[in-house]
């Protein structure tokens, strides 16, 4: 039976860079084993301007009866004035919640062919071998009560609420714990417990899970301003990063740039029944429909989607050496491109990992 692959390409370059992840998928599907059919459907302000919702029903039905999600990017300016529930990434965020997608990986793998893209030098980034597991469903993001109230003496308050249960903690601590088994075994844990009673409970959890379950996994902590400014002076001490919700999206975003280009990091996000896949960046409105995108985020978060929701490791190997090889041989879209060297389009990108991969079959 083919397996069923949910695609909502979402808003701005998401357009683009999720039609070159399907050309990927079209190469396996003809010239490797794969068989695998896909539905597209609206995600955030296109499903806002299609349905009046930014997670149409539909979406959301078709997403919890498909193997794995493939998502491009959500937002932009267009829908910015809208209510709250309305906008784009509230669509994103319901979609998350709603699949129960707890677990976020986002790995961080300096290619040395991109040694010199990035902005660091060679010799801080080089081997450079990130995973940031960061929790998707809880925390600051979702806690209540939360709003935008008017205070008696007329000014107004805007407020959230940070809070995490133990299990909530647990299940995403229990994540790393087993990804770091399966790389380097080593799990740093970031929070700011020195301020925020929500993370010195998060580290407290962390801690005695540790000692129960997986002591044999070397365990360290660090509150995220050092890790911020870490990331940067000595990437290469870092194994895993398990850390909260927002956190996670702040240091995945610093950690991508380690790449040399937020176009290169591909993301899982796992629960317990679902798997969704996307690229860790936005929906970039300035360069939306101009083919210049980085389409290599999702090229790679289909090579993801391959290895844990649809149990082809040896297909997403293929991918991951194609893109290698794409890099290998100089293509460079826009974002990776020194100043004086050419580059290609994301369509052009896209050809020329496809190209490679066919090479492969
Ligand atoms: C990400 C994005 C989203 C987030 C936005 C678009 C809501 O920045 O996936 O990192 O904050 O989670
Ligand atoms: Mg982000």
């Amino acid at each position: 039976m083919a397996l069923k692959i949910a695609v909502l390409p979402g808003d701005g370059i998401g357009q683009e860079i999720v039609r070159e992840a399907l050309k990927v998928l079209d190469v396996l599907n003809q010239h490797f084993d794969l068989n695998a059919e896909w539905e597209e459907a609206h995600i955030g302000g296109a499903g806002y301007d299609a349905e009046g919702d930014p997670l149409p029903e539909s979406t959301l039905k078709l997403a919890r009866e498909s193997d794995a999600v493939l998502l491009g990017a959500v937002g932009g300016p267009k829908w910015e004035a809208l209510d709250k529930p309305l906008r784009p990434e509230a669509g994103l965020l319901r979609i998350r919640s709603e699949l129960g997608l707890f677990a976020n990986y986002r790995p961080t793998k300096v290619h040395d062919q991109l040694l010199d893209a990035s902005t660091l030098k060679p010799e801080v980034i080089q081997g450079v071998d990130i995973l940031v597991v960061r929790e998707l469903v809880s925390g600051i993001y979702f806690g209540q009560p939360r709003g935008i109230e008017e205070l008696e003496n007329g000014e107004k308050r805007g407020y959230n609420t940070l809070a995490y249960k133990t299990s909530e903690i647990e299940r995403i601590a229990r994540k790393a714990f087993e990804a770091a088994r399966l790389r380097n075994n080593r799990v740093c844990s970031v929070d700011k417990a020195n301020v925020l009673e929500a993370t010195e409970y998060w580290r407290e959890v962390v801690i005695d899970l540790h000692k129960r379950e997986y002591s044999d996994v070397a365990l360290s902590h660090m509150y995220v301003d050092n890790a911020a400014m870490q990331l940067i002076r000595n990437p290469g001490q870092f194994d895993v990063i398990v850390t909260t919700n927002m956190f996670g999206d702040i240091l995945s975003d610093e950690a991508s740039m380690l790449t040399g280009s937020i176009g290169m990091l591909p993301s899982a996000s796992l629960g317990e029944t679902h798997g969704m896949y996307e690229p860790i960046h936005g929906s970039a409105p300035d360069i939306a429909g101009e083919d210049k995108a980085n389409p290599l985020a999702t090229i790679l978060s289909v090579a993801m989607m391959l290895r844990y929701s649809l149990d082809r490791a040896d297909l997403a190997e293929k991918v991951e050496q194609a893109v290698g090889k794409t890099l290998e041989d100089g293509v460079r879209t826009v974002d990776l491109a020194g100043a004086d060297e050419d580059f290609v389009l994301c369509s052009g990108m896209g050809d020329a990992v496809c190209q490679r991969l066919q090479g492969f079959a």
